[in-house]
């Protein structure tokens, strides 16, 4: 009879304690977070992140196209990866990123690239690059898109799946569309028609544009805001 009440208590015990750990103590460590914002003489001069409601349709693109399978949203520090080196992002990202984020696409795979910083202002801007098998000219939207309908059109060695079920091709009634993809070679089409993007392509690629995790938090040792922040 003892025994088997040591055993109960042992039982329950264990649980209590890792629900304590994993639960209740992380609860308290990181349940009140908060946007950092920076104050310069009692005026709030810029908070981050922000929650951007506009993207929501294209993460939810994301999401059911099953992007995370393959892309990550998560950078290492140097001391546990290359992340860094590999240029996806000038810091580690912390919780405080995820702030606004439901589920967070942080992924598990990488057969390409982490996506933390994809719309980044260093990302968009890469200058064109030795070697245009890596990295090719200004990466914008229509780049984007263009990736999207014919990856290899933009990389020609990649190994990223075509989406061209988002796309439509049309028949050029009077004007060409101002979003038709500008596609050469095997891929462009017959003479009078153009390819467009369907509103989910749209909607994915103002999501892709929209991450970006480079904004220095104070809780990153070396990106520490400017001003004092709270
Ligand atoms: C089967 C794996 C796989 C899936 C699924 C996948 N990708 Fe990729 N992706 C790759 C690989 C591999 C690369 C690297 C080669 C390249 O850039 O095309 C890549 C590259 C990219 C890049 C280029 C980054 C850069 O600037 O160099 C973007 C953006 C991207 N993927 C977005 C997406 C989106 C959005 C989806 C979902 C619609 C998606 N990927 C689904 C494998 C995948």
């Amino acid at each position: 009879m003892n025994r088997s009440l040591y055993l109960f208590a042992a039982i329950i015990g264990s649980f209590a304690l890792s629900c304590y750990a994993l639960v209740i103590m992380p609860k308290c460590q990181l349940g009140g977070l908060q946007p950092q914002t920076v104050e310069d003489e009692g005026k709030i001069v810029d908070i981050y992140p922000i929650k951007n409601v506009s993207v929501e349709k294209g993460r939810a693109v994301y999401a059911s196209e099953g992007c995370f399978y393959c892309h990550s949203q998560q950078i290492r520090d140097e001391q546990n990866g290359t992340d860094i080196e590999r240029g996806w992002g000038a810091r580690r990202t912390v919780a405080r990123d995820y702030l606004f984020e439901k589920k967070p696409y942080l992924g598990s795979m990488r057969l390409g690239p982490d996506l933390s910083n994809v719309g980044s202002a260093k990302w968009r801007n890469e200058p064109e690059n030795e070697d245009p098998k890596y990295k090719p000219a200004k990466r914008d939207a229509a780049w984007q898109l263009l990736h999207l309908y014919a990856p290899r059109t933009v990389i020609s060695i990649s190994n990223m799946p075509p989406y061209r079920y988002l796309f439509e091709t049309k028949k050029i009634g009077g004007e060409r569309s101002a979003d038709a993809l500008a596609l050469t070679g095997p891929n462009k089409p017959k003479p009078g028609y153009e390819v467009v993007p369907k509103p989910e392509a749209k909607a994915l690629v103002a999501y892709l544009m929209s991450l970006d995790k480079s904004h220095p938090l104070k809780e990153v040792k070396g990106s520490a805001p400017e001003v004092a922040a709270k």
